[in-house]
């Protein structure tokens, strides 16, 4: 079996020289410089440790579609953050404020092509379908950015569009990255999909915990700006909640949410008064415990494979690193 520190080695490695396009330098610099930075590799991550279970070694056919899961990932963030007019991500300036935003877009596009020429390394025999997930995941987390978008002009949007709307931009990522794990070791349907569903709960409770972290992380670790949520008037799952639990305090909350802020004094009143208002209404802890309740979820996903206890252990310490995060 590969152990987990075999697996961080090997994604260290995989990302330090993986090779991208050179000229023109001004359409993939950014893309080298994103991915030289390095997020958390999430994906990546899961891919490999599903595989690792039922594997001995890894090879192109494991390690070139887990490639293609971070350049795809990575692709949606560079237009997220002109979506989210967002100025730092992973600690520095983004794509879009660095160079500009169709640098970003064109350089986005090239790294979702990219992304496809990775995924196509798949052993032939599951080709087909590792294209057909893929596919399909990308397109859905199109419709999720979409909702996401829409969902900033609405005063307020029920949990279960909500938990809709970030099981699309978000979880089903994260499954699909579970599952290619699965069906490139050359798991059956049912295992595959036990996998994707434990990527999909954990992929929620990702999402919640980055929600809560973009009122509560340290702006230092995160990598991200603090608070970014409340200004552009995002549907988070702390708003959602505390508009669900908000009873005589629902007009103060609509109100403080559509203050304009424009001055940097205004957007810090504007963020302190919103998460006061959390804070009385327990949001903040209600958020951590949904995170705990999705991590139990998914963990139940897997439960009846028959994996012995090492694997299950590998899979419980990744979610629990995958929730428990500060960043
Ligand atoms: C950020 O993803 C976007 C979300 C889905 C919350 P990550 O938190 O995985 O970002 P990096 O890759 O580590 O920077
Ligand atoms: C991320 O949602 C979803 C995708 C990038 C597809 P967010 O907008 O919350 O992600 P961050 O907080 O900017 O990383
Ligand atoms: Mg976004
Ligand atoms: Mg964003
Ligand atoms: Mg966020």
């Amino acid at each position: 079996m590969i152990t987990e520190v075999q697996i961080e080695e090997t994604l260290k490695e995989l990302f330090e020289k993986i090779e991208f396009t050179v000229e023109p330098a001004g359409l993939y610099d950014p893309l080298r410089y994103t991915i030289a930075i390095g997020g958390k590799r999430v994906r990546p991550r899961l891919c490999l440790l599903v595989y690792s279970l039922f594997k001995d070694s890894f090879d192109e056919s494991i390690l070139s579609p887990a490639e293609a899961l971070e350049v795809f990932h990575t692709f949606t963030l560079l237009h997220d953050d002109i979506m989210d007019k967002s100025a730092l991500r992973r600690g520095m300036p983004t794509v879009h404020v660095r160079w500009s935003d169709n640098t970003a877009i064109l350089s986005g596009d090239v790294m979702s092509i990219d992304s496809y020429r990775r995924i196509a390394k798949a052993p032939v025999p599951v080709l087909p379908q590792v294209l057909e997930l893929f596919s399909k995941t990308a397109a859905e987390v199109c419709e999720g950015q979409q909702y996401d978008m829409e969902f900033e002009s609405l005063e307020e949007v029920p949990m279960d569009d909500y938990m809709k709307m970030i099981g699309l931009k978000t979880a089903v990522l994260i499954a699909c990255s579970a599952k290619m794990g699965a069906l490139i070791a050359g798991c059956d349907e049912k295992t595959c999909e036990a996998f994707y569903d434990f990527g999909y709960n954990l992929g929620l409770a990702f999402q919640i915990a980055d929600d809560y972290l973009d009122n509560y992380a340290d702006e230092k670790v995160f990598g991200k700006p603090i608070g970014g949520d409340i200004l552009n008037g995002k549907k988070t799952w702390l708003l959602t909640k505390a508009l669900e639990k908000a009873g005589g305090r629902r007009g103060e909350l609509l109100a403080a949410m559509a203050a304009p802020a424009v001055s940097g004094e205004e957007k810090a009143a504007k963020i302190a008064v919103v998460k006061g208002i959390y804070e009385d209404l327990g949001v903040d802890e209600d958020a951590k415990y949904e995170i705990i309740r999705l991590h139990a979820r998914a963990e139940e996903c897997v439960a009846g494979l028959g994996l012995t206890k090492v694997r299950l252990e590998m899979l419980h310490r990744y979610a629990d690193r995958l929730v428990g995060r500060t960043k």
